[in-house]
């Protein structure tokens, strides 16, 4: 029997570990051909990874700030594999720091990566779907904050509302062309980046311990009660880019464990 993505093409970004390298799992093992980037050459030992798990799996190191490399992933993809079907615009970067430490680059640093890096993927991705004519399915990666702001992470906040923005107004533009674009709002799942927010924030705010912030916040705010994981997310994004979602588009959709209810 086929499996659900079977001859579709995925094209996953901030792919090197953490959510990303869940989705790309996801994909592989759902049968689609999956181009994995990122801007860490670990991406190759995940490509090789699928690979050895029976799926087809390429790598590209770029990075989503500069257009001509965005420009290179897209172009490497069809060269690969014919087509993009899928293109789930993942990367990320954060950075925590009080208002008077904040410096410009960290601003443009964080805007360039998680807003203009997601705008630039869509933009090429939206470009290899409409030369096959057949639709597709763009899948952001915005954050609980897109939701509401954290403290001492402004830039971010701003970075993940401008995702939701972005996902809107192409979803609008694109739909009768049966292209959807949809965002995802993770809360606190264990990655290397909520590793860095654990140890930053727990600084911060003090009593920073390990693991400590974390296990605070999941116990005090997230209902489901556990820290979410890469395929508590990769679940989510597979369904948005299947057949079953083909009515929902420019929607943004929590997967935090209950953490934000709006
Ligand atoms: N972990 C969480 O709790 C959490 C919560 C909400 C949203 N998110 C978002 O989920 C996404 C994945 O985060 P993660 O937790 O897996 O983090 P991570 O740090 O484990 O992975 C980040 C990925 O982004 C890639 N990347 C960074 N800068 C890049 C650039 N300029 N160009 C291309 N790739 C780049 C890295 O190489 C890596 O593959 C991010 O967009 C992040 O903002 C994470």
């Amino acid at each position: 029997m086929d499996k659900r993505f079977s001859g579709k093409t995925a094209v996953i970004t901030g792919a090197s570990g953490g959510i990303g390298a869940a989705i790309a799992k996801r994909f592989a093992n759902e049968g689609a051909n999956v181009v994995v980037s990122a801007i860490d050459d670990r991406v190759e030992a995940i490509a090789q990874a699928l690979r050895d798990d029976g799926a087809n799996a390429e790598s590209m190191v770029a990075d989503v700030s500069l257009v001509d490399e965005v420009k290179e992933l897209y172009k490497f993809a069809e060269n690969k594999f014919g087509e993009v079907n899928i293109s789930i615009q993942n990367a990320g970067v954060i950075t925590i720091a009080k208002i008077e430490d904040m410096t410009e680059a960290e601003w443009d640093l964080i805007m360039d990566v998680n807003t203009k890096g997601v705008f630039l993927c869509c933009q090429e991705a939206i470009a290899c779907m409409r030369k096959h004519g057949e639709g597709g399915a763009l899948i952001n990666t915005a954050s609980g904050q897109a939701r509401q702001g954290f403290i001492y992470t402004p830039h971010y906040a701003a970075s993940k509302f401008g995702v939701v923005g972005v996902t809107q107004s192409l979803a609008k533009e694109v739909a009768k062309e049966q292209i959807t674009v949809n965002a995802i709002c993770p809360g606190i799942i264990d990655t290397d980046m909520w590793t860095y927010n654990d140890e930053k924030w727990g600084e911060l705010l003090g009593g920073y311990e390990p693991g400590g912030l974390m296990n605070d916040w999941v116990e005090k705010q997230v209902p489901i009660g556990r820290v979410g994981t890469g395929e508590d997310v990769s679940g989510l994004v597979a369904f948005l880019a299947s057949r079953d979602a083909a009515y929902i588009t420019g929607q943004t959709i929590n997967v935090d464990g209950g953490l934000i209810m709006s």
